[in-house]
């Protein structure tokens, strides 16, 4: 009894991949011991990699304004409740500036898809933080853009792109997201992006609404045929203005089961233990560092706007400041055996 699913566990160490059936089987047939085998050895994957380092990225939420209207989201345009703030260039250098002054060396810039930050205004915003702090990587995160928008941004110096994919199956897309938005536009994307060199992050929620096992499936393929160099998955949480209030939120054990089994099919891979995981436990972020998870991403916004960039209910650290939140994860990770890193982190082979 279990020893199934330990032996694909044990071959996807292997192989680096399994097969579609294969993958269906370890998400249907899994128990706690084998969560537990998967865990230990994605532990042991990242501190050969990666040591007992965590990096640091801080995440700058510098708009809400959404032009799209995905089912999940507490800041789709529908949502008529959510307090639409938008920071000026000023305000988003200054948080850049206090982020490198509590030793980060990212500086992610997060957005609803805004289309008042065009892409030139962005470019200059990315040259202007390059030129401030030279030493320092940064990552955008904004959305679908035009492949000439992405080039724009590319030659101005930014290095990283965040864009979840949210689901590697088209029909499962369909169900999470208005019938403007399209499956092959959001992998097109994820295409231009790596080839024009950023480091690239896909990801998925987990638990989503109409979420199978199948879709994990493709999910776990996609992953290993795209290679992205970042994957973030945290658990889908249910936001109390959205369509989807009353979808039961996502497991926080699959999710960890999830963290381990992107480590173990790409050892290299960078892997945040994201807010969502630390909002459904209070330990989530630690556990998902023990799951295999190398980066923790915390909040640079200024504290007046952290609660209005509200995905899901519930988030944490939306009335902190950025100085609280640096010593509270450097606080988490020793309780641990982990130690937080504030090298730029880049991905690395
Ligand atoms: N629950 C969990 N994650 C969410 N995201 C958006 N809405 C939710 C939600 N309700 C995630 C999406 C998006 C990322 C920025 O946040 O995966 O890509
Ligand atoms: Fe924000 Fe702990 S990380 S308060």
């Amino acid at each position: 009894m279990g020893e199934k699913v330990k032996a694909l566990i044990d071959k996807l160490n292997t192989d680096k991949q399994l097969g579609k059936d294969e993958w269906v089987c370890v998400f249907n047939e899994y128990d706690e011991d084998d969560r537990a085998y998967a865990a230990q050895l994605a532990r042991e994957l990242s501190l050969k990699k990666y040591g007992n380092k965590i990096f640091i990225r801080g995440i700058v939420e510098f708009s809400n304004y959404c032009k799209n209207d995905c089912i999940y989201c507490g800041i789709r345009r529908s949502n008529s409740c959510a307090q639409r703030y938008r920071l000026t260039d000023e305000e988003i250098l200054a948080c850049c500036d206090e982020g490198y002054d509590i030793g980060f060396r990212t500086f992610v810039l997060q957005s609803g898809e805004d289309k008042t930050y065009t892409a030139e205004r962005l470019a200059e915003l990315v040259r202007a933080i390059k030129k401030a702090h030279p030493d320092c990587a940064v990552t955008l995160s904004l959305g679908e853009l035009e492949y000439e928008e992405y080039k724009t941004l590319r030659d101005a110096g930014t290095d990283r792109y965040l864009l979840r994919h949210e689901t590697a199956n088209k029909e499962h897309y369909q169900k999470l997201h208005p019938e403007e938005m399209s499956f092959e536009h959001r992998m097109e994307c994820l295409r231009q992006l790596k080839e024009l060199g950023y480091q690239t992050g896909a990801g998925i929620m987990v638990g989503s609404p109409y979420q199978t096992a199948e879709c994990l499936a493709e999910d776990m393929a996609f992953f290993a045929e795209f290679k992205p160099h970042m994957i973030g998955i945290g658990p889908f949480l249910p936001h109390k203005d959205t369509p989807f209030k009353d979808m039961p939120k996502g497991s926080y054990e699959l999710t960890l089961f999830l963290l381990s089994l992107c480590r173990i099919m790409l050892p290299s891979v960078l892997l945040p233990a994201t807010t969502a995981l630390g909002t459904i436990d209070p330990r989530g972020r630690e556990q998902g560092v023990l799951s295999g998870a190398n980066v923790i991403m915390p909040n640079l916004s200024p504290t007046a706007v952290r609660k209005k960039y509200m995905l899901y209910d519930n988030k944490i650290c939306t009335g902190d400041e950025s100085a609280q939140c640096r010593g509270c994860l450097e606080r988490r990770m020793k309780s641990i055996g982990y130690e937080i890193d504030i090298s730029r982190g880049d991905y690395e082979q």
